[in-house]
């Protein structure tokens, strides 16, 4: 079989597919920015082919209104609204609004918006018995999946995702209790009594008081690591189709309730790949120790016999520094200046390191930059927090983009399950031998 795909340059909107012989043409469609996509839904049914593409890396998924990357420019925008605009100025519920509805909220709706998750910050009190259920070593991300899967179990009243007011209220209560499920996890596994949420503080320093506060003594929220976690929570609100978005709408593309899916897209973003990568990175550096030791690191990633990698550098979309990464450094300065770790060797080791990586021929041909991973490790473990909350900081604020996702999917009309197909290579049709003859 011959397959030759070929797109019409210049101003036609349409491609054509040359198929054993015949000829198929195929709708282009164009976006507001980035690349046109063919539209193939018409194909099985005119060709009885599919496409195939592991790993989606030329498949849309879906359409979306939310969040825009260009990564060859290194461009990152939530609703057309530049990443580091929003760092520097939103906080972290105004992005909220922005990604859940489209614009940037009045005073008005930004005050009712706060208000309505301010108040849905306490979980409720018998789900404190759930904490105990698990071993005092698990990791964190093991109890935020069950943790918010089981949510369904107690909103029953926001369940039905037909109705748009549940959907409302669960993206509300998601929001909401989402850091106070975080901070419970963190303080089970440190044996300290729970923390309840204070509505007086906004959600950043809410959240670093339920987990660094004790009940012996007062607790001071200090505004530099309270712009650095609101910072950081903007940062990491939404990144479009990536693994646990697209996990979150195919769970939600089956009309799982919305507790469910969240809870799937937590598990996805569990993995090395995905979330775990800035624990990696920050062991990474711990490993090198010191400048010195950089070169032989750097002969190691560039290595082909050596499984060794960068950690915290290169992206599969951004082939340019990742602009996330450029708010983390100079967030991670901060940081280190506030806790009085700016000789913090890692952080020297981290600034050589990327000096080195960006002259060095092997990253510039490879448009190997530094990733948001690379400086987030450092910060989380300045603020404060162990290796394996890093991830479940990252879902607190993730959460939000995996609502407006499952909301924009849920609300679009052309939306049903999602159902990919398959290249069947097992073996044809045989006939059930008895065990006895086997
Ligand atoms: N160090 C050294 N070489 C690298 C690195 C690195 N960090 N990343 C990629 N390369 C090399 C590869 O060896 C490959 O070389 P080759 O063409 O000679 O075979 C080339 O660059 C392309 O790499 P791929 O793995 O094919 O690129 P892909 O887009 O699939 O991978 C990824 C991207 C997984 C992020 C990769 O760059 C990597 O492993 N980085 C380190 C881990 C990391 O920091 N992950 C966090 C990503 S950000 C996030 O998830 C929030």
């Amino acid at each position: 079989m011959s397959v030759a795909e070929d797109i019409r340059s210049g101003e036609t909107d349409e491609a054509s597919l040359t198929l054993r012989g015949a000829r198929h043409d195929l709708p282009v469609r164009r976006g507001t920015l980035g690349p046109d996509v063919i539209d193939i839904t018409s194909l099985y049914q005119d060709t009885d082919c599919f496409t195939y593409d592991p790993g989606f890396t030329s498949t849309a998924s879906c359409e979306s209104k939310i969040t825009y990357i260009d990564g060859d420019k290194g461009i990152l925008l939530y609703r057309g609204y530049p990443i580091d605009q929003l760092a520097e100025h939103c906080t972290f519920l105004e992005t909220a609004y922005l990604l859940l509805y489209g614009e940037l909220p009045t005073a008005e709706q930004y005050e009712a918006f706060k208000d309505r998750i301010t108040r849905h910050t306490m979980v409720h009190e018998q789900m404190n018995r759930f904490f105990t259920g698990f071993r005092r070593d698990a990791h964190p991300m093991a109890i935020m999946v069950g943790v918010v899967g089981a949510l369904s179990a107690f909103y029953h009243d926001s369940i039905d995702i037909r109705d748009p007011e549940q959907r409302e209220m669960a993206s509300v209560r998601m929001i909401a209790k989402m850091p106070t499920i975080a901070a419970m996890a963190y303080k089970y596994s440190a044996g300290q009594p729970f923390v309840y949420p204070k509505n007086d503080l906004d959600y950043s320093a809410n959240f670093l008081r339920m987990c660094f506060a004790v009940p012996c003594e007062e607790f001071e929220v200090d505004p530099v690591l309270t712009r650095a976690m609101r910072r950081i929570f903007i940062l990491h609100a939404d990144h479009e189709q990536n693994a646990s978005t697209s996990t979150v709408r195919l769970a939600g593309s089956s009309g799982a309730n919305p507790f469910a899916c969240i809870s799937a897209g937590i598990a996805c973003l569990w993995g090395p790949a995905h979330g775990g990568a800035n624990e990696a990175a920050l062991t990474m550096l711990q490993e090198v120790g010191t400048v010195d030791r950089i070169p032989e690191y750097i002969q190691r990633a560039k290595d082909k016999n050596d499984p060794f990698r960068l950690m915290g550098f290169g992206h599969r979309v951004y082939k340019n520094y990742d602009p996330r990464a450029k708010i983390m450094q100079k967030t991670c300065h901060e940081v280190l200046d506030a806790v009085g770790h700016h000789d913090d060797p890692i952080l020297k080791v981290a600034l050589e390191l990327e000096r080195i990586a960006l002259s060095d021929d092997y990253f510039i041909q490879k448009k190997l930059y530094p990733n948001i991973d690379f400086y987030s490790g450092i910060t989380l473990k300045a603020l404060g927090f162990p290796t394996d909350m890093f991830t479940v900081l990252f879902a607190i604020a993730r959460t939000v983009g995996w609502i407006a996702q499952w909301k924009e999917m849920i609300g679009d009309p052309l939306q049903r399950i999602g159902r990919p197909r398959q290249l069947y290579t097992g073996p044809t049709e045989r006939a059930y031998v008895p065990m006895k003859d086997r």
